[in-house]
């Protein structure tokens, strides 16, 4: 029987791969101190999948037959570890990944012999293997999804060198670092300030991961990106604050924290997310009127005005690749969907903005469709919006800014850490 760590990651593939969808946030919860070997080989199947299927077609004997995904995924599994984890030694790599191949639902039974085989023979040298795999082109990782994603992720920023592309992949190939901010109490140690970012936190060199400190709501995982859009300058007073897609709680969580005494509603269509996000900022603390709702729907509906209003839209997530490296290779058929449903929270929550205040809209996306394109066309339909510069010029792309200040937050993908975001910011006049 192979270890569940493997079961976990062969689990995970069969998702990603056989239905084209996510692998879920809590693929790895039960596997404790395998947690870390099954994220790293999770992330090697993901992150290299094209150039692993393109050094294994050779390898067979009619290269011009179908593989089951069975076998495909047993040997990612076993040449991943035979290639870049050479802590797992020969026999772990090799043999776990025949009895994948041999279990019922994630291997392909038949296949046995051809993953042994293959597999015995990449051991005997397992520098060279890796050497053929990085050898092959780093595009056959790319699904054209991707290229698309990071050509976006760059054009607003000017015109770049077919090298800027290179460097911004071989950037997203490299696990996150956790980026965090305090909630309450004393830093725990381990956490060091961001030089860069005030009130964000970073893991020291060597540290481990705040787990206590999280469950106790002392702090909480943020992206940099969030926090730096969440850094908005606003003057005026703030007494009634909209989170129009508050699930899981994060940015409601220092919208609060920012604007301590105001009423914030915070919306969420998802019963089993509403659920999550009411629990969630019961334990923080966090003060707040939880609906479960189509935003679209209740702001069409409901009465009354909001001083600031966030839509963090639900989107393509094509700013997060370097966070779920399954990105290339999932369906992204909704995008139609998802693009016509922005336009309508954008539309609705514009309605219900209180004179003087301030909406922000922001994506974890690159694509145009679903940032640019809305808010050219937010400032065509509504003039009594106007751009509201709320962000440090450096967020931006160049040409956005004005008086060191930018109305559209957009990082650069390549001199910022931090997921792909962009956003702008209005005012009512
Ligand atoms: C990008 S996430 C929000 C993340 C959240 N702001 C945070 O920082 O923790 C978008 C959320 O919008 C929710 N959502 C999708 N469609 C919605 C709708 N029509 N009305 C309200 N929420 C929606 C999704 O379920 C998801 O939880």
């Amino acid at each position: 029987m192979p270890t569940p760590a493997r079961i976990h990651v062969a689990h995970a593939l069969h998702e990603v791969f056989g239905e084209g969808g996510r692998v879920p946030d809590i693929w790895d919860r039960d596997l404790g101190e395998d947690a870390a070997l099954a994220q790293a080989l999770l992330g090697l199947c993901l992150r290299r999948w094209g150039r692993i299927q393109a050094w294994v077609t050779p390898q067979l004997k009619d290269p011009t037959r179908g593989v089951p995904l069975g076998t495909r995924v047993a040997l990612a599994i076993g040449l991943a570890q035979l290639a870049w984890l050479p802590g797992v030694s020969d026999h772990a790599a090799v043999n776990e990944a025949v009895e994948l191949a041999g279990t019922q639902d994630l291997g392909f039974a038949p296949h046995k012999g051809l993953v042994n085989a293959l597999l015995r023979r990449a051991a005997k040298d397992r520098g060279a293997l890796a050497a053929e795999l990085e050898a092959l082109s780093a595009a056959l990782d790319r699904s054209p999804s991707v290229e698309r994603a990071l050509q976006a992720a760059l054009t607003p920023h000017g015109a770049f060198l077919a090298a800027d592309l290179e460097a911004l992949w071989s950037k997203l190939q490299q696990p996150p670092r956790p980026a965090f901010r305090l909630l309450k109490g004393d830093l725990p140690e381990g956490l060091v300030s961001d030089p860069d970012l005030p009130g964000c936190l970073r893991l020291a060199e060597g540290a481990p991961f705040p787990r206590p400190w999280l469950e106790s709501a002392g702090g909480m995982v943020q992206d940099r990106s969030s926090q730096a859009l969440l850094a908005y300058a606003r003057e005026g007073p703030v007494t009634r604050i909209l989170d129009a897609c508050a699930a899981p709680g994060g940015k409601s969580t220092a919208l609060s924290l920012r604007h301590p005494g105001a009423l914030l509603t915070a919306l969420e269509v998802h019963p089993k997310r509403a659920a999550r996000l009411r629990q969630t900022l019961q334990q923080r603390g966090i003060e707040a009127h939880v609906i479960e709702a189509d935003a679209a729907q209740w702001l069409e509906t409901a009465a009354g005005t909001f001083d600031l209003i966030l839509l963090d839209a639900p989107c393509s997530g094509s700013g997060t690749l370097q966070k779920h490296p399954e990105w290339p290779w999932i369906a992204h058929d909704d995008q139609p969907r998802l693009t016509g449903l922005q336009h309508r929270l954008l539309a609705a929550a514009a309605e219900r903005l209180a004179p003087g205040g301030l909406m922000i809209y922001a994506v974890c996306s690159w694509l145009p469709e679903e940032g640019e394109a809305h808010r050219a066309w937010l400032a065509q339909a509504r003039p009594d919006l106007v751009p509201a510069p709320v962000w440090p010029g450096a967020l931006g792309a160049e040409v956005d800014a004005q008086d060191g200040l930018t109305a559209c937050f957009r990082p650069h993908p390549l001199r910022w850490e931090g997921e792909g975001f962009q956003g702008f910011a209005v005012r009512k006049a």
